[in-house]
């Protein structure tokens, strides 16, 4: 496996994070709590990311998915690398259209939600129409990739009434076995809200070489009427307003089994197959959506991006296909690339005789995932660290939120209403005034910041590459 930028250090006793000592540079200027991310770290996040994938097949374009950390110089950063985007709002739009026009590079955009209003259809047909760039003709594509029948319809009004052709991927439920208890942001079964199934299986079983295939791709209980994948290629295909590129599928978000990975791509390569032989032509796009894994703690197992990449070339040559591929990502870019700085409010004997650390944060509005999907966040101390042989200690805490609300604490809450692992170690007891910093936590935070409880949101700092550590403004309008 790859390995990632090294960005922690223990220098004077003290964390230091890619290289700048925390409290001197960041507490003293900034306090807390403050998110902080490394230029460096998402650069290379996003290179090994490209790497993966396109030295394996190299026609591989790489997509930020913006909605995961919606932050203006965070996406310019982003935008100075690569040349998709795939968005959910007009909010979003705006933000890459903004960039194309501030560095003059012609970006591409791939539009996903569920729901798309008139206006934002209309916008993402005329995509870049505005923009004058200097140094490049290029165009910029706006693409909508299509997750209904109705939403198709709405497109294709929108596309009529503007006499032009919308740019359309169908996205698609491949409908495989995944886990809800292990996946929890797992989007491709039968049921799923977003995109329509494959309503021809048995083609699917058909053309496998796989034995095993029937154990995990699903049946399907009910054949929609309108909302089968089948059905909207077809009338896409035969739209005057619509321009067919190809298909999108998405597997859900910090997809931890690999064999999630091989049976999606198998089922989406296969079925790509089998729409070329339908249409009697080539599409052209094949995009995978996210979903790629970050380890969030040390005892975590998640499949490398190089394994995931493999698997995907593999299936697209067994399936004889060769489309342009891109693959969406937010998780996997943003969450190594920034971690979330805070100080020990308070400490507190807890009743069942542990020891309880009250931070300047709220896992509502700062962590949200704590609360949503169960996250177990890896938390290190960051001043007066003992010296390097009492390293290994462990003093364990309970670390909770500032706010009254029973959920407001580090430690997941399991379904049986039981705290799923109960504390937090540390080499040393913690005081007041003490600093930790949680790892990881620069994937879908700073979007769900709120003032829950009137709290002020967090600051938002960036390490440049120069080792400059400037403000950035969660706001770009
Ligand atoms: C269509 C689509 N693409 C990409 C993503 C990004 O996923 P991740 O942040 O896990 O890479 C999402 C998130 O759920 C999504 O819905």
């Amino acid at each position: 496996m790859r390995e990632g930028p090294h960005l922690f250090d223990i220098k004077d006793n003290t964390l230091h994070f890619d290289g700048v000592n925390l409290i001197q540079s960041v507490v003293a200027k900034f306090g807390t709590p403050t998110y902080i991310f490394s230029e460096n770290a998402i650069k290379q996040n996003l290179l090994n990311l490209q790497t993966a994938f396109t030295s394996q097949y190299p026609q591989t374009e790489i997509a930020y998915s913006t909605k995961n950390n919606m932050i203006f110089d965070f996406s310019a950063i982003i935008a100075e690398e690569i040349n998709y985007f795939e968005t959910t709002s007009l909010a979003e739009l705006l933000l890459v259209e903004k960039l194309a026009q501030q560095m003059k590079k012609p970006l591409n955009l791939i539009s996903t939600n569920l729901f798309k209003p008139d206006g934002l259809i209309a916008h993402i047909i005329n995509f870049g129409s505005q923009i004058t760039r200097d140094k490049s003709k290029e165009k910029m594509n706006g693409i909508l990739a299509i997750d209904s029948y109705q939403d198709m319809k709405n497109i294709e009004r929108v596309a009529k009434k503007l006499n032009k052709k919308a740019k359309v991927l169908i996205r698609v439920n491949t409908g495989i076995q995944m886990s809800r208890e292990k996946t929890i942001f797992a989007s491709a079964y039968p049921d799923a809200k977003c995109s329509t199934i494959i309503k021809n299986i048995q083609s699917i079983i058909d053309l496998s070489q796989n034995d095993t295939i029937e154990k995990w791709l699903l049946k399907r209980t009910h054949i929609p009427k309108y909302d089968f994948a089948e059905r909207i290629i077809q009338e896409a295909e035969e739209s005057e307003h619509l321009e067919l590129l190809g298909i999108h599928g998405h597997l859900g978000s910090q997809v931890t089994n690999i064999d999630y990975f091989h049976h999606f791509f198998e089922v989406i390569t296969l079925f790509y197959k089998l729409m070329e032989e339908k249409l009697g032509r080539n599409l052209s796009y094949l995009d995978l959506g996210g979903g790629y894994p970050v380890q969030y703690s040390i005892t975590e197992q998640v499949p490398s991006i190089e394994e995931i990449a493999v698997s995907l070339t593999q299936n697209i040559s067994r399936a004889k296909i060769a489309p342009r591929l891109i693959i969406e990502s937010g998780r996997y870019v943003t969450a190594s690339s920034g971690l979330l700085l805070s100080q020990v409010n308070l400490t507190k004997e807890n009743p069942s005789g542990g020891k309880i650390a009250i931070l300047d944060l709220s896992v509502y509005s700062d962590l949200l995932d704590v609360i949503a999907a169960r996250w177990h966040f890896d938390i290190s101390l960051v001043s007066n660290l003992p010296e390097k042989k009492d390293q290994s200690n462990k003093y364990n805490w309970d670390l909770v939120g500032a706010t009254n609300d029973t959920l407001d604490q580090m430690t997941p809450i399991n379904n049986s209403g039981n705290l799923d692992i109960i504390h937090h170690s540390f080499p040393r007891d913690l005081e007041t005034n003490d600093f930790v910093v949680i790892k990881n936590a620069g994937a879908y935070t700073t979007c769900f910041n709120s003032n829950y409880c009137g709290r002020p949101k967090p600051m938002i700092v960036l390490i440049e590459k120069n080792k400059n550590i400037r403000l950035i403004d969660r706001n770009y309008w």
